[in-house]
């Protein structure tokens, strides 16, 4: 199989990119494909045997069968869980999105992975400095996109705004995936069916609610991999 690498993006923050991201990893694994997984921009984190890790970039790198060093995982580690261009001045550093997209593109060249992900921070449009934002990181990455909606009020609206900036970057939309991030929402099939024919991409699936500790594994169980036009037929 050729290289597949998709940017994963979502309707906020905390709806679930991560676990999405880690389950489309753990659902690549099980095809036999090698995979990566990549998280250029992560705020917050902690200290393991002296090295500043945060736990998204640990998930992806330890759920992909490819053994990446961390800092090949995630090459800006920023210390304080705000958002990133804040976090950045904090740390005395400025994040650059082409080098950023370069370093991702170098990844997958370099691994020879199969399937890739690279799990954006906040939502589509968080800025990364005073001029720049993820979507600037995501347009000089080039991959195909998946939406991870989170099934709560205010999902439409966040979805299709998301859906047209995407768009307008001139991205492809590869997929979406719903994500039930906690209660069931009011009206969820409504919901899921006006998801379906407003976005312009196939839904991946519908993750239900997995309790306090959901895992990858669990999470693909409701993922179809096969739906993405890249991987269709
Ligand atoms: N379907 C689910 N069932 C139960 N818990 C979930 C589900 N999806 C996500 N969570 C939990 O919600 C929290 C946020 O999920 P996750 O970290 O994947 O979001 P994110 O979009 O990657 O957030 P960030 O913007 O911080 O990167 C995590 O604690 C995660 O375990
Ligand atoms: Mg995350």
């Amino acid at each position: 199989m050729s290289q597949r690498a998709y940017f994963i993006t979502g309707t906020d923050t905390g709806v679930g990119k991560t676990l999405v991201g880690a389950a489309l990893l753990h659902a690549a694994n099980a095809q036999g494909w090698s995979t990566i997984g990549l998280k250029p921009v992560a705020a917050g984190g902690t200290h393991h045997d002296g090295v500043f890790m945060n736990e998204d970039a640990c998930l992806l790198q330890a759920t992909a069968s490819i053994e990446l060093d961390y800092a090949a995982v995630n090459p800006a580690a920023l210390a304080d869980a705000i958002a990133p261009h804040i976090a950045a001045e904090r740390d005395g550093r400025t994040l650059n999105a082409a080098e950023l997209a370069t370093h991702c593109r170098h990844q997958l060249a370099t691994s020879g992975a199969e399937f890739a992900v690279a799990e954006g921070a906040g939502g589509w449009l968080v800025p990364l400095d005073a001029r720049t934002t993820m979507a600037d990181l995501a347009t000089s990455l080039g991959w195909p996109v998946i939406l991870v909606v989170a099934m709560r009020l205010g999902c439409l609206n966040h979805a299709l705004l998301t859906a047209r900036a995407i768009e307008a970057a001139g991205l492809a939309l590869a997929g979406w995936v719903a994500n039930v991030t906690g209660e069931q929402m009011a009206a969820e099939a409504a919901n899921l069916a006006t998801l379906d024919n407003w976005l312009p991409a196939p839904r991946l699936g519908c993750i239900r609610q997995l309790g306090p500790d959901p895992q990858p594994a669990d999470a693909a169980g409701y993922l179809d991999l096969s739906l993405l036009p890249e991987l269709a037929g």
